[in-house]
């Protein structure tokens, strides 16, 4: 019996320990896009022990980048090493020197384990970025998306490595935020989907999974309840600051659903909203609002332009 035993605990680690063998171990990522998202996941990796690649279109952009991510990490020092201001500085020159910048993706896509997409939320320009990254990027890259609204599958296909493409969609803002979204497509293996679900750990992130559905899980939720909102107020049942102080009080949410849209942006939500809308023009949770329509007309975006449902300043 023991010997049993023995030889079933030998026998399940050796099958772990070839399934871990399969798994790709992520070193060295390549952060395409180096804005808000982008900077974010560009820190966290390189924090973590990785080699990174920040890319972007200029100089100017990946100047600011670095001074945001320098920025942010001086933040997180403060708070990790309060007592250890030496650590701090440690643990910050090591983060920096992890990192690089580049303007030529190609250029830098040859040594990498993974590629990590956070760019302008449009599927052609996406599209025309990955194959061409597919083009260059060795055999063993995994290529992955932080797209908040388009399909994970429409842009593999955009590549001849299916397989080896999925979703990460992390949250805003990254340092802080603890969540990631590892997306598995029908064709992505599951030796790909385990080697995100370990790069999401190694950056210091829980990971949950969802298959290539609009929204995946919190947008999916989150959306329609923010339009919900958005109707409610149209409707004139109740007044967007009441609605605000309800759902905090009454629901625990750090933010109103009219804060959380001028905070996210009504740009975003519009593009999000729109393009689920033409995906299931009869689903009434993507209907599209007149009012929120208006407001982006009008270049009333939220907190970045200073108003969006409320005035900012
Ligand atoms: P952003 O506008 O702050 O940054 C995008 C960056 O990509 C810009 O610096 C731009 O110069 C660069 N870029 C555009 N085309 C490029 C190209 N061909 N090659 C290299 N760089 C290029 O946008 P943000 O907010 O960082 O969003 C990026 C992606 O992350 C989008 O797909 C968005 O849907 C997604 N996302 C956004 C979240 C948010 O709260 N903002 C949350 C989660 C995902």
């Amino acid at each position: 019996m023991a010997f049993a035993t023995r030889h079933f605990m030998r026998a399940a680690s050796s099958a772990a320990a070839t399934a871990a063998a399969k798994k790709l171990i992520v070193k060295h990522v390549t952060v395409i896009g180096g804005g808000l998202m982008g900077a974010g996941i560009a820190q966290v990796a390189a924090a973590s022990g990785h080699t990174v690649v920040l890319v972007d279109q200029s100089e100017e952009i990946l100047k600011k980048s670095t001074k945001g991510i320098e920025e942010s990490l001086k933040r997180v020092t403060k708070k990790k090493f309060a007592d250890k201001p030496e650590a701090g500085a440690e643990f910050i020159e090591k983060t920096m020197k992890n990192l690089t910048t580049s303007t030529d993706a190609v250029a830098v896509v040859h040594s990498t384990d993974l590629v990590i997409e956070a760019i302008v939320e449009n599927l052609e320009i996406k599209n025309e970025l990955f194959k061409r990254l597919d083009k260059f990027a060795p055999e063993h890259t995994i290529f992955a998306s932080n797209t908040s609204s388009l399909q994970i599958t429409q842009l593999a296909n955009s590549t001849t490595r299916q397989d080896r493409f999925g979703g990460l969609h992390f949250f805003n803002p990254v340092p802080m935020m603890k969540l990631v979204e590892v997306i598995k497509t029908p064709m992505t293996s599951q030796k790909t989907f385990e080697s995100l679900l370990d790069f999401s750990k190694a950056v210091g992130k829980s990971p949950v999974s969802c298959k290539d559905t609009p929204g995946f899980i919190v947008n999916r939720l989150l959306v329609p309840y923010m339009m919900e909102a958005v109707r409610l107020f149209e409707r004139g049942d109740a007044s967007k600051e009441d609605i605000d102080v309800a759902m905090k009080l009454g629901a625990g949410y750090p933010m109103g659903p009219f804060e959380l849209l001028d905070y996210v942006g009504l740009d975003t939500s519009k593009y999000i909203i729109d393009g689920w809308h033409s995906l299931e023009p009869n689903n009434p949770l993507f209907a599209p609002s007149p009012l929120l329509n208006k407001l982006v007309e009008e270049k009333k975006l939220g907190k970045k332009t200073g108003e969006g449902f409320y005035k900012y300043k």
